[in-house]
């Protein structure tokens, strides 16, 4: 009988491990592993260079930056839900400090200056890319801002989302926390509108007939976006490392078929395209209320800066020749709190009624 005892404990004991083992798998196993190993607190760190001054020989495309990495966990079709650690997000300034910003005095140094005071109170990076750097050949300026993204990635291999945003565009709510509002799973969820028309042009004038997703898998969206009135906004936009976002990235890209055609809104209209013409990217693009992170300086409730906005985006008042004059208004607001410019009527973003008008 002793002889017996011992095996038959052993065998309950085995047994008993692997149940908690299989218990503890259900609990846990949908997690990737590399969850663990990327948010161990022993991660070694090393500085990040940057060569702002200097030219990248050769065209963009044959770059070592367009070949980042992705995690095993996010190469499928079928995205990953987490939020992300604040230190995993990069905000990312891709400008050459020209163009029509240039207008206002100092616009890059100030800019930068503040987003870096911003991504220090919460735990962000803060990136600068000279995009003149970039051989794009003859293809429209704007369009470097995509392979700055693809060198974001590339420069910050734990970096799970980059924000890219232009240089007009001043962070109003310093105290905006965006994984909470914006990059959880559960924000996502609660924020991006489903079944919304996808413009190409105003709705009335132009319908594109088609629309959002009814149905979302909120652990697929890769990239975060806003539209106007006219159609999606590439100035404030989050990009998630994903083989997916890569995907587009390159497809955005393409020479041939995209970027190297004329194309108006140049890196906007091909996100624009691909959203329209591809089912697949519809699933991965989530489109946000327009204020959520893209409000203008000028319009309605649905689109123009309202107290308590993330930012405001001076999007193509260049035109009118205000834009300094507004500029340095809404610099000396940031952070304000007092009733400024307050909602007249603040509807609920999935309601219908808010993007038929
Ligand atoms: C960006 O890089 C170019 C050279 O590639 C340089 O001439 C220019 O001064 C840089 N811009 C800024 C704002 O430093
Ligand atoms: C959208 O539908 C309307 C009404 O059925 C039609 O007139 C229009 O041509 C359609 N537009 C496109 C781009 O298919």
């Amino acid at each position: 009988m002793q002889a017996l005892q011992v095996p038959r404990r052993s065998i309950i004991l085995g047994i008993s491990a692997v149940t908690i083992f299989v218990v503890l798998y259900r609990f846990f196993g949908d997690l990737p592993v590399e969850y663990y190993r990327n948010y161990g607190p022993a991660e070694t760190f090393t500085p990040v260079q940057t060569n702002n001054d200097r030219p990248q020989p050769g065209y963009f495309k044959a770059q070592p930056e367009w070949d980042w990495d992705v995690p095993a966990y996010s190469k499928g079709w079928q995205g990953y839900a987490r939020p992300p650690r604040n230190r995993d997000i990069v905000v990312l300034t891709a400008s050459d400090g020209g163009g029509h910003n240039s207008q206002i005095p100092n616009v890059l140094e100030r800019t930068l200056d503040d987003r870096e005071r911003y991504c220090q109170r919460h735990g962000y990076t803060n990136l600068w890319l000279n995009t003149s750097r970039y051989d794009i050949g003859e293809a429209h300026r704007t369009w470097s801002k995509i392979p700055a993204v693809a060198e974001a990635f590339y420069l910050y291999p734990s970096a799970e989302w980059v924000w890219l945003i232009d240089t007009d565009i001043i962070i109003m709510n310093p105290e905006y926390d965006l994984v909470r509002q914006i990059l959880a799973p559960d924000a996502i969820k609660k924020g991006i509108m489903r079944d919304t028309p996808i413009l190409d042009g105003q709705l009335k004038k132009n319908p594109t007939n088609i629309s959002t997703p009814k149905d979302y898998r909120v652990e697929d969206i890769d990239i975060l976006i806003t539209q106007d009135h006219i159609s999606v906004n590439t100035g404030s936009t989050f990009f998630r490392r994903t083989a997916f976002t890569r995907m587009l990235l390159e497809m955005m890209t393409d020479y041939t078929l995209l970027m190297g055609q004329d194309h108006a809104g140049a890196e906007q209209d091909a996100i624009k395209h691909l959203m329209l013409e591809h089912p697949l990217v519809r699933s991965h693009v989530g489109v946000y209320p327009q204020r959520k992170f893209n409000a203008y300086v000028q319009g309605s409730d649905i689109m123009g800066y309202r107290d308590g906005d993330l930012l405001v985006h001076f999007a193509g008042c260049w035109t009118g020749g205000k834009c300094q004059q507004w500029f340095e208004e809404f610099w000396g607001k940031r952070g304000h709190k007092d009733r400024w410019r307050p909602e007249k009527e603040p509807l609920p973003p999935n309601d219908p009624a808010f993007m038929r008008r």
